[in-house]
């Protein structure tokens, strides 16, 4: 039973499920700016933040209200440290299609910000050491205090995909036909690498507090499970629900199987 606090602040609907936070949202640019709001306040409270970044084209308008808030409230990012969740094995790193190009392109470089603020998988290191490095980095930093997150349409976080298991952490993953074939678009010249370095579930867990934007119909099965089925490794969004700080932002077509 979904219990709503507030009914149409401003056309937004906030509900909670145990300690789990539901923001719905009529569109996509209402969802972003949500969530560049929550990563704002974030950095207003603790502006050494540790922020975890994703990718896809769910973030894309989050990080351009981002631009705009850091502008208008004249937000200080210098602090700030970034890990992203995952890389493309295979794949020049200054591939236009890299998650580190995404990143440079719409975070570091119209923020300003310096290369030394962000920690990208290695995926360029031996796949037996790459992923306890990643590990390690984010130990060195105290953890993540903030992780951004999108949704595959089968689940996925990350890239983490269904058959990964709760406890976890960064290694080399084999994506799917379904998440290559999703993210074909985003490559004119080839294919979607197979392999991917993610964040595992339990790295993702062990951030402080978690927030999952989801956006379109694609993305309706998969909230669906989140919020109706166990959790389980067939779902890995499915795990996050036991979060202790966990929002979840949607318009309204990926909220459009939930009652
Ligand atoms: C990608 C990323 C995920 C992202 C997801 C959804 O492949 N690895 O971090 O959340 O798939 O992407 P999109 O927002 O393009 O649907």
């Amino acid at each position: 039973m979904i219990v709503p606090i507030s009914n149409s602040i401003f056309g937004i609907r906030i509900f909670y499920r145990g300690v789990m936070r539901i923001i719905v949202a009529d569109t996509k640019e209402e969802v972003a700016l949500i969530a560049a709001t929550l990563m704002s306040e974030q950095i207003l409270r603790k502006m050494n933040s540790v922020i975890g970044l994703a990718t896809g084209k769910t973030m894309e308008p989050v990080y351009e209200h981002f631009k705009k808030l850091v502008d208008s409230q004249k937000l200080d990012l210098n602090q700030l440290h970034f890990f992203m969740l995952d890389e493309y094995i295979g794949l020049d790193l200054k591939h236009s299609s890299s998650f580190q190009s995404y990143i440079k392109q719409r975070v570091l470089k119209p923020l300003n910000l310096s290369e030394a603020q962000f920690s990208f998988p290695p995926a360029n290191l031996p796949e037996d050491s790459a992923g306890d490095a990643y590990e390690k980095e984010i130990e060195q930093f105290h953890g993540v205090d903030f992780q951004l997150l999108g949704v595959g349409r089968n689940g996925h976080i990350g890239f983490n995909e269904p058959g990964s298991e709760r406890k976890s952490l960064t290694r080399v993953v084999r994506l799917t036909e379904d998440t290559r074939e999703a993210n074909q678009s985003d490559f004119s010249d080839r294919s979607v690498p197979d392999l991917a370095l993610s964040m595992g579930i339990e790295t993702i867990f062990r951030a402080k507090e978690l927030v999952l934007i989801a956006t379109g119909v694609s993305k309706a099965d998969a909230i669906h499970h989140l919020m109706n089925s166990n959790e389980s490794s067939e779902c890995p969004v499915t795990f996050l629900k036991s979060h202790e700080r966990f929002t979840l932002v949607l318009d309204r077509e990926a909220a459009s199987r939930l009652s």
